[in-house]
């Protein structure tokens, strides 16, 4: 009793302390670095591309653009206006409270409820939970977010869906739309969902084993506070080890910008102070699909990809 009283004030000073710790950064930032507007980064985003009826899945860095007047809702605010009514906005909303896919899975007593939980993919898809009309997908560790005319159809079957990535998922669903572009504000080709729906798609054709033997149910409570159990395979921890969003493959998230850039399907510009990108959703999934039949991967050791290189 008094050791779990103890922890449970050890988490709240820990807590009081980086929320603190963060509003001094952002003061310092605020201070210090260019400052970027709603207006600014709309026009930027158009001059990257973007246009009005697109549907956009974005992986973001919020202090990339530097200090952004309005915070975080004030760059959402940016991407709806650069897509207009007719476009959706798709962002990765994830919660993973075990840190990886595995560890979550072995949880004893999670349930993932959309109404409840956050995210953990930083600040700017944690700003768009607040947004009215937000549609959701029920998902243990992949739950995603949409707002827009399509946002229904992309998010309402992930979770009976077969698999995280699986058919009726949300790149499944998105991989569909022509007018899908997978958008990079602030990062690297790192920390990039789709590459997992070609892994998926292609099953025992894809050249590395990226997949567990054992698959998982997760409980969930829907929307309607209906409870539901959704499938979850995770990641072959040794393989994880080597993939394009561990710190030391730096090699290979160049290797990709390189090769995306190359085939002309990775338009590259700025965004206030950040570097962005965009590539097609169907584009990327071509590209992905012919390097793997290559043998290149997202885990592709440095040797694969200097042999890749001296044979092309
Ligand atoms: C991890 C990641 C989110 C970190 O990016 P980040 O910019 O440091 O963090 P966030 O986007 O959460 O933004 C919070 C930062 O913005 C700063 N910030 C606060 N107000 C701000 C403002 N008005 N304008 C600009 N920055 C501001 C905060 O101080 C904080 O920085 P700090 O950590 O140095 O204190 C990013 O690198 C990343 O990987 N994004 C992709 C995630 C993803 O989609 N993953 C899917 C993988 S399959």
């Amino acid at each position: 009793m008094v050791i779990s009283t103890l922890r449970t004030l050890k988490h709240g000073l820990e807590n009081a302390l980086s929320a603190l710790q963060r509003r001094r950064r952002a003061a310092e930032m605020e201070r210090t670095a260019p400052h970027a507007t709603r207006a600014q980064i709309a026009v930027d985003l158009k001059r990257l591309g973007i246009v009005p009826g697109d549907v956009l899945f974005m992986h973001s860095s919020l202090k990339s653009l530097g200090f952004v007047e309005g915070g975080p809702a004030a760059v959402i605010d940016a991407l709806l206006d650069a897509i207009g009514p007719d476009g959706t906005l798709l962002l990765p909303t994830y919660w993973i409270p075990g840190g990886t896919l595995l560890a979550t899975c072995e949880l004893p007593d999670y349930v993932f409820d959309p109404r409840q939980h956050g995210t953990h993919m930083g600040a700017l898809p944690a700003a768009f939970l607040e947004r009215p009309g937000l549609k959701r997908s029920v998902h243990p560790t992949h739950s995603c977010a949409a707002v827009g005319p399509a946002a229904q159809f992309l998010v309402e079957a992930h979770h009976l869906a077969p698999s995280v990535f699986g058919e009726g998922s949300p790149w499944q669903r998105f991989a569909t739309l022509p007018q899908g572009k997978v958008l990079g504000l602030g990062i690297s080709m790192g920390p990039v969902t789709i590459y997992h729906r070609v892994e998926d798609e292609m099953g025992q054709d894809f050249p590395v084993p990226v997949w567990l033997e054992r698959t998982y149910s997760l409980p969930c409570i829907d929307h309607d506070g209906r409870r539901c159990m959704v499938p979850v395979r995770p990641f072959a921890p040794e393989i994880v080890q080597r993939r394009i969003d561990q710190k030391g493959r730096d090699d290979l998230r160049q290797w990709f910008a390189r090769d995306f850039s190359a085939a002309g399907i990775k338009v590259n510009g700025r965004v206030a102070e950040a570097d962005a990108w965009f590539v097609r959703g169907q584009d990327f999934m071509v590209h992905m699909r012919a390097l793997a039949k290559r043998g290149i991967t997202i885990y592709s050791t440095a040797e694969e990809l200097a042999r890749a290189d001296a044979g092309s």
